[in-house]
């Protein structure tokens, strides 16, 4: 522990993650650590996934706190996921966080997800002002900052791209999450076989991809014409080749310098590969978040805690209500300006 160092803990609990992070004021991160529910079979169950957060929240607090060096008593400020979310899941989070903050009589402050995956990559990455792709398992956005917030100039209109690719996984027996198992896979071909894309304006939608893709594999010419590795393949090429279309607009649009990749898709080396790519033709800095921070975790939230703190004080326990519906392009970004 350091003489007069500050202390926010951050539970992160939208979705999958019971996520607990440790950072100073000045942005060292101390700890980090996760508990992961993973389904046996098919996707998210709300309700399970908060059986398991209840089960865990203690323990995996207490491993943050050893992994800091550090005890509870020495925790200065709480903070917690607010939103978007999964509700039965992001309610865990506050609970635990509202009761943190009364025990120990700290200062509370609630945080959006989102713009927390943005915050702790222009922490990590050590860049300013990004145009930013965030791709997650619940998440297409694409991101800048102007007057004030982090708009948003293109998003998803149906499905997310880490939902899509897990959903396909799926289909073809992989468990949950694919994404890792079909980017394995698609280095195994070259073998580009034809599917829908669909960018409208700087929008994208996934849907027909994915209904394509999973035709692909019902067809009879399945493992005779082509097999799983030529469509996991195809399937990548198309759906990142979008993203890095509405990304490279966005970018020509906002005229950033830097372009930051974040989310749990960001780990995928081909859409890494893609997204350099069009930040080099635009001469934008490019920038992966470092993967122990591009998935969920808590020390994304307590570090933009921190800066809503310092900028906005502690949230009033009435403001600290989860919200699973809000957009980040509605909340204001005072540390910003
Ligand atoms: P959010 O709440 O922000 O939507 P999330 O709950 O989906 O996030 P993350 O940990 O940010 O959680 O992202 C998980 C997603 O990342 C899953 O869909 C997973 O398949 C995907 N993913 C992880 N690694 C890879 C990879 N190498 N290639 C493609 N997708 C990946
Ligand atoms: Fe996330």
């Amino acid at each position: 522990m350091k003489k007069n160092s500050k202390y926010c803990l951050g539970i992160e609990t939208t979705a999958h993650t019971f996520g607990v992070g440790i950072v100073d004021f000045e942005g060292n991160v101390y700890s980090r650590i996760n508990d992961i529910f993973t389904p046996e079979s098919g996707g998210l169950h709300p309700m399970l996934v908060k059986e398991q957060h209840l089960a865990n929240f203690h323990k995996t607090i207490l491993k943050a706190l050893k992994e800091a060096n550090l005890s509870i008593h020495n925790i200065n400020l709480v903070a917690f996921s607010q939103s978007p979310g999964l509700g039965p899941v992001l309610r865990i989070g506050a609970l635990v966080s509202r009761l943190l903050s009364q025990k120990l009589n700290i200062p509370i402050v609630g945080v959006n997800h989102c713009i927390a995956h943005i915050e702790i990559g222009r922490l990590k990455c050590q860049i300013e002002d990004p145009l930013t792709l965030y791709v997650s398992g619940g998440n297409t956005i694409v991101s800048a900052f102007e007057s004030g917030r982090y708009q948003i100039f293109g998003e998803t209109l149906d499905l997310a791209i880490g939902n899509m690719i897990d959903s396909f996984a799926r289909d073809v027996g992989i468990a949950h999450p694919g994404g890792p198992k079909i980017e394995k896979l698609a280095k195994e071909s070259k073998h580009y076989l034809s599917l829908p894309y669909s960018v409208k304006g700087m929008d994208l939608s996934f849907s027909g991809l994915y209904t394509a893709a999973r035709r692909l594999i019902e067809s009879k010419e399945f493992n005779s014409k082509y097999n799983l590795s030529d469509v996991a393949f195809s399937l990548q090429e198309t759906a990142f080749a979008m993203l890095t279309e509405v990304t490279e607009r966005a970018l020509a649009h906002t005229q950033k310098k830097e372009v930051l990749l974040t989310g749990g898709v960001a780990a995928n080396e081909r859409l890494q590969e893609m997204i350099e790519y069009i930040s080099m033709e635009h001469d934008a800095h490019f920038e992966v978040v470092p993967l122990r921070y591009a998935g969920d975790n808590g020390a994304m939230i307590a570090w933009t805690g921190v800066l809503k703190y310092l900028h906005n004080g502690e949230d009033e326990i009435k403001h600290t209500i989860i919200q699973p519906k809000q957009r980040m392009d509605n909340i204001e970004i005072p540390w910003r300006e």
